[in-house]
């Protein structure tokens, strides 16, 4: 064997190892056909062995449209002005928690555009207060409603939220400011302190990015894997970047990678994710689905262990377009599950009903930090 030879290593060997470098995450990024199904069947085995089989169900209610941001992929985007801007009442979010809880999905997934008003703060306060209370404090909630004070995520931590997702969107701060407005409220910095006051509020914390973006490149990805490992985040959903028609980025549409390449792609992050970390709850995004009708199973079987059936009242759904194509807007709650049951038993995992399914590493951190 040659110098070269044996100074390479090869894709077996870098499936093997439990850290990575930058070039190895680039390397099982850019995997095509027999390394490719390496690296799924090894993210299969890791997800068994560390968090199991069972799929996770949070079911999300996307409870407002109403955005006091700007950012520049986002459909709900303030200025978007074809949008109709609602705010579900409370008790069709409650009932659509309620459902959730007789079907024993064990958690829902609060989630609304960025608003920070003391109004809002409140509101969110009483739905969750009512959710413990419908639920006899059995559903977990997640709550996905942007940058907020130290003293609201206090106040939403004490009032029952005990998750919170917040995405980076991207950890390279060149590329966030490429894809947001440059102003204070789009601040990169702030999204970051965002993040660890999370973690100091003692929620599971979960970030994720959007994957095939303009100007993104591969060693920007490599770098949102590491970059979850250091922030040391417990829970990450990420799914193919879509353009939509009224939003500044759709400009660069024709630079973009093909939606069939966006798509494989955000698999193999998911699958590179899991063996890079494989502890925490990788989500199964609906972006996913956007694109190939069974995307999120695709996910479920190669690395993701979480999905998030959507719960929102029909009549809101089509306005809830963060990007074209997003499915279901017109199934209502008990077809989505129908659907959604048979086609997960498909992809060989079995659904955890009334259980939390707490992220394993969120455990563990706290551990650490306590001795
Ligand atoms: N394509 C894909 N994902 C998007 N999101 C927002 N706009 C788009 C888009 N055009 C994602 C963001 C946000 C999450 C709620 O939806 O990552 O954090
Ligand atoms: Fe609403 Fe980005 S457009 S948070």
């Amino acid at each position: 064997m040659n110098f070269y030879l044996r100074n390479v290593k090869s894709f077996n060997d870098i499936l093997q190892q439990e850290t990575f470098t930058k070039n190895d995450l680039i390397r099982l990024l850019k995997a095509e056909g027999e390394d490719r199904q390496s690296l799924f069947k090894a993210a299969e085995q890791r997800k068994a062995e560390v968090v199991g089989n069972k799929v996770y169900y949070r079911g999300l209610v996307e409870f407002s449209n109403i955005c006091s941001k700007d950012c520049l992929y986002c459909g709900i985007r303030k200025s978007n002005k074809n949008v109709f801007r609602y705010e579900a009442e409370d008790k069709e979010i409650l009932d659509a928690c309620g459902f959730a809880w007789r079907n024993r999905f064990g958690s829902v997934v609060l989630q609304s555009g960025e608003i920070s008003s003391p109004a809002f703060v409140d509101r969110v306060d009483r739905l969750l207060k009512g959710i413990k209370e419908l639920s006899r404090g059995e559903l977990g909630i997640t709550l996905s409603c942007g940058e907020q004070s130290r003293e609201t995520y206090m106040r939403w931590r004490e009032s029952g939220a005990h998750r919170f997702l917040l995405r980076i969107e991207s950890s390279n701060h060149d590329l966030y400011k490429k894809i947001h407005p440059n102003n204070d409220h789009h601040s990169f910095e702030k999204r970051l302190e965002a993040l660890q006051l999370l973690k100091e509020c003692d929620y599971q914390v979960g970030t994720g990015v959007m994957i095939g973006l303009p100007f993104q490149t591969m060693e920007n990805l490599a770098e949102d894997l590491l970059f979850f490992k250091k922030v040391d985040v417990d829970m990450v959903g990420m799914g193919p970047f879509i353009e939509h028609e009224d939003t500044p980025l759709y400009e660069h549409r024709n630079g973009l990678m093909s939606k069939q390449d966006r798509f494989d792609l955000a698999l193999r992050m998911v699958a590179t994710l899991r063996l890079l970390a494989p502890d925490i709850n990788i989500a199964a995004a609906t972006a996913l689905q956007a694109i190939d009708p069974a995307g999120r199973e695709k996910a479920l079987k190669i690395g993701a262990n979480v999905i998030m059936p959507n719960l929102t009242p029909c009549e809101y759904r089509k306005e809830y377009q963060l990007y074209e194509d997003k499915p279901c807007l017109d199934e209502d709650a008990e077809l989505c599950r129908n659907c959604l049951e048979a086609r997960i038993e498909m992809a060989g995992s079995e659904i955890a009903y009334g259980e939390w399914g707490d992220s394993p590493h969120y455990f563990k951190r706290k551990k650490a930090t306590e001795s």
